[in-house]
């Protein structure tokens, strides 16, 4: 039986805070990344929270791999057209800035396009997207992964490529927005470490083994030999993955996945595409069509078993208010594995168990 801690959401954040500033982030950083972390906890997304903490440490061993208090570069500006390097840093600092530029673009020129490549780990991409729908900001990103290959392809065997989120985010006016952000693999790579850890199996159709033969043990996922997660919807979700790799990768970061990397750190490419509704929309009717459209899908009657339709953004929506009320659940092994992590790094551990509430 696997032991689980419920943290409040900000002794954990400043619990990470301590560990990042222990890894050499300044301040700000520190408190960047664990706000970050912290709110992919809070929305369910533990796949991308604080559990990810050791894989950071590691990469930032690694000579070509993750480096603090890095500064966002700019390489080409069309004005509405930008092309960004992330200098190795933090996605969760380097992504915000790169947002916060592109977002000013948007502003004036009604649409922006951004291309962001040579970035760690830009982890849920769905906070750039809550970032624009905050301005009233369309923002669609085309995500690549620079890491070890972890998916298949559609009718392939092996894996070839990484887990390449796709995310829209559309603001609704005094409605909640919609963030649709989703891995195209069937599961997010970090889900499967969550299953390994916890000790659950996987579904079928999620998973090969190191044979291309079909399994539920996540182990292939976390641990050598490594098999490769399926992409989602079929030849559908292997064309997106596709697509996100060449506007992402080769396009946004001008680099793709085609060889195996044996480095633990992660890298992103991003493009971005943001775009003010109202410029197109002189007589008020997006809100109003999107709306009706919404409501409409609302209301088809709820399938056996299910509590009805929900929009994307609403299960994390659900989900944040559920975790704040009764705390973050984080399985001991990962807690362990960010205390180990913490600890190599020279970082004083009773101090960051402390923040939590747990006894040295
Ligand atoms: N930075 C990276 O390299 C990287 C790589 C892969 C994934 N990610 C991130 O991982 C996170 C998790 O991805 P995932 O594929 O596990 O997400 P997921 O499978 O949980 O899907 C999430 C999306 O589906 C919507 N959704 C969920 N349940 C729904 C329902 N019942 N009805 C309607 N909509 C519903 C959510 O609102 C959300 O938009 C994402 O935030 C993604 O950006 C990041």
């Amino acid at each position: 039986m696997v032991k689980t801690h419920y943290f409040n959401a900000q002794s954990l954040e400043l619990a990470i805070q301590e560990v990042l500033k222990g890894f050499g982030c300044q301040e700000q950083e520190a408190c960047l990344v664990s706000q970050n972390l912290v709110l992919a906890n809070l929305t369910g997304h533990d796949s991308h929270g604080v559990g990810i903490v050791p894989r950071y440490a590691e990469s930032l061993r690694e000579p070509e791999g993750l480096k603090v208090n890095a500064k966002l570069e700019t390489l080409v500006d069309h004005g509405h057209m930008l092309g960004l390097d992330g200098a190795s840093g933090f996605g969760q600092v380097i992504g915000h800035q790169a947002m916060q530029v592109a977002l000013e673009r948007a502003q004036s020129f009604g649409s922006c396009i951004m291309a962001l490549g040579n970035v760690h780990h830009l982890c849920r991409i769905g906070a750039f997207a809550e970032m624009a729908v905050a301005k009233n900001m369309i923002a669609i990103h085309f995500v690549s992964v620079l890491t070890r290959p972890i998916v298949a392809p559609w009718d392939g065997s092996d894996a070839r490529f990484g887990t390449n989120p796709f995310c829209v985010g559309i603001p609704l006016g005094d409605k909640a927005p919609v963030i649709l952000d989703f891995a195209t693999s069937v599961i997010a790579q970090g889900k499967v470490r969550v299953a390994h850890n916890r000790g659950e199996s996987l579904e079928p159709g999620m998973m090969l083994d190191h044979q291309g033969d079909a399994t539920c043990d996540p182990v292939f996922g976390v641990k050598p030999p490594f098999g490769a997660i399926a992409s989602f919807g079929q030849h559908k979700g292997f064309g997106l993955a596709l697509v996100c790799e060449l506007l992402g990768g080769a396009l946004a970061a001008r680099q793709t996945l085609h060889e195996p990397q044996a480095q633990r750190r992660i890298f992103n490419g991003m493009l971005t595409i943001l775009i003010d509704p109202s410029r197109f929309d002189q007589s008020n009717q997006f809100l109003q069509q999107a709306h009706a459209f919404v409501e409409w899908v609302q209301a088809s009657p709820p399938a056996a078993g299910s509590t009805g339709v929900k929009i994307a953004g609403q299960p994390e929506r659900e989900t944040k208010a559920q975790r704040l009320e009764n705390g973050i659940p984080i399985d001991d092994q990962t807690w362990q594995e960010i205390i180990d992590a913490a600890a190599s790094m020279g970082v004083d551990i009773d101090k960051v168990n402390h923040l939590v509430g747990l006894k040295p």
